[in-house]
Parts: C-alpha cells; structure tokens; sequence
C-alpha cells in the first residue's frame, strides 16, 4: 500500500492581511525569529517521512524557489571569512533525499485550484497538504501523527481542532461522529460558516491527507466562498463516495495568517531559542 511520499504547499495566496509586508515578497517568507514559516512547515513534512516537496507558487514568491536551492556566492562568503559552522547549517537546511518542484498558479483562483495545480505532479497518490502560515508545534510533529493516522485508517485525514463559536467564520467546519479517541468521521463540511449556521465547533487547520480523488471533485466545483475555488466544497463531495476523517491533532498552533497569531509564534518561539531564549525572557519579564 502506498505510503504519503508528496507534500503540496499552497503558497500562492495574496496574503492580504499582512499587506504592506506581503506585497513584493511572499507570506510564508516571514520569519518567526531566524525561520520563515516555510521551512519549519518543510521540516515538518521531513519528519513524517515525506520526500517530495511540491509547492504551488505565484508572482512575486521567487524568494522561495531561492531560499531551498543552493546559494553560490553566500557559501563562497562563508567560505572565504571560515565560518564553517554556518556554511554547514546553510548547506545542510534539507537532507540530501529531497526534492523540491515547483508549479506556478497564474491566478489566485483558491486554495482548491492551487491543490488542483499539483495534479500533474501528484498522480494517483495520497499526498499531504501544509498550510505553512499555521504553524503547528507537536511532538511527533502534527504532520506524522496524521501520516499514521493514514497507515491505518488509509483514508483522507483533516487536522481539526476546537475554535470558539464566535471565530467559526474563519474555518471550514466539520460535523462529524466519533470513530476513536481524536479520530472523528466527517459527515459534513462547510466553509467559514457564521457562528449560528455553523454544524460544531470542530474547526479545519492547515494539514490534510487526501487521496487523489479529491482532484476529480476539484475538477467539478463552482467558485464558492468569495468567489475561490474551495477545497472544502471538493471535500464535501469528497465524503459522499470515500471515508473522510478528522483528526485532533496533539499540539499548539499558532495562527500566522493573522497579525495576533504571528505575534504570538514570535514570542513564544524567541522564547525557546537556543541563542536568545534566556535574554529575551528577562526582557519581558521586566516589561511594565
Ligand atoms: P488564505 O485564505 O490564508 O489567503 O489562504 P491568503 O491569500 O494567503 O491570505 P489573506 O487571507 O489574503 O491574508 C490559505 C492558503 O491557501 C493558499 C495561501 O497561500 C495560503 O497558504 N492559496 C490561497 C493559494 O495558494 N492560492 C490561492 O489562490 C489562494
């Protein structure tokens, strides 16, 4: 049985609500303390035993295709001045195994025709989908608790997680019936629907395993939700013909997409670094 070997990363999305810093360089290029999201996302599906790393860019994300390749004149810096520990670190940012292949979305059409852009690429496989502006914190990573998740129930896997009512706006949400611990089978899904409409509180984050037959339901949808093609609509016909699951991931996650959550990641990682950890925790300790 196939294992999940491909990874897409949607990141040609406009990123409108972090305008002006999203408008010549990408979303997912902004670091939280020394890493943009992309990278711990990537890292995050290394860890899960993935190989393939399928990003689905758009105009002005030329930094990425840059950040994963090989960077001649910065090696032959490092190099020259010894610094040999950093040219290691920046030689060695992905295990050799890798591939990284990128596929361009003309227009942001939606997060369902950016996956939909991977098909050609993907074939008749599962693969995985990582939202790289939610960053997810978890040990096993979240990802590989959902590749496992997959080996055993081989079906589709959504990471879900409880959001208050009052935020189902900003989700697409599952109504679901209880399979095992953490494991729920979805029966419905609808994308951010206002809070009284909304079917629970079990709200849709940015990791999925899905089966190719997911590209056949993009093929069919209609622009839904501000007039994108959504991967939620696709899904929800996905689950009238294949066992879709969801799965409450172990693990915090911060919501990069948003200022509030972006700030949060920041914190909490500066936090936790190795190099200014301790430094910056007295410094907020000591603020007013
Ligand atoms: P978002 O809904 O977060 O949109 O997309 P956005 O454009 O990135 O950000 P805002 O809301 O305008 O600030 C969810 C994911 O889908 C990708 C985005 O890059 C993000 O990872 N996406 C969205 C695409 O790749 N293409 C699209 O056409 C739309």
């Amino acid at each position: 049985m196939k294992k999940v070997k491909k990874a897409v990363f949607p990141v040609a999305g406009l990123g409108t609500r972090f305008l002006p810093a999203t408008k010549a360089s990408p979303k997912e290029m902004m670091p939280v303390v020394d890493k943009p999201l992309i990278q711990y996302a990537v890292e995050e599906a290394v860890e899960a035993g993935i190989s393939d790393m399928i990003f689905v860019t758009g105009r002005t994300k030329r930094s990425i295709e840059d950040h994963f390749d090989k960077a001649y004149e910065l090696e032959s810096e490092l190099a020259l001045k010894n610094k040999t520990e950093m040219l290691e670190f920046v030689r060695n940012m992905l295990p050799r195994n890798i591939n990284c292949i990128y596929i361009r979305q003309t227009e942001a059409l939606g997060l369902g025709h950016a996956v939909l852009c991977a098909k050609p690429v993907v074939g008749d496989e599962p693969f995985a989908v990582l939202l790289a502006d939610d960053l997810l914190v978890g040990q096993p990573p979240v990802m590989k608790q959902m590749t496992d998740t997959y080996d055993y129930y081989r079906c589709s896997v959504v990471g879900v997680l409880d959001v208050p009512r009052a935020e189902t706006a900003s989700y697409g949400m599952v109504r679901s019936a209880s399979v095992a611990e953490r494991v729920e089978r979805i029966e419905g899904i609808v994308e951010k629907p206002k809070p009284e409409d909304s079917p629970s509180t079990l709200g849709v984050v940015g990791r999925y395993i899905l089966t190719p037959r997911i590209f056949h339901h993009l093929e069919k949808v209609k622009p839904g939700s501000g007039g994108e093609i959504q991967l939620t609509d696709a899904m929800a016909s996905l689950i009238l013909e294949e066992q879709v699951l969801a799965y409450r991931y172990v693990g915090t996650r911060f919501d990069c997409g948003s200022k509030l959550g972006y700030l949060q990641a920041t914190v909490e990682f500066g936090r936790r670094h190795p190099e200014v950890g301790a430094a910056f925790s007295n410094y907020l300790a000591n603020l007013e």
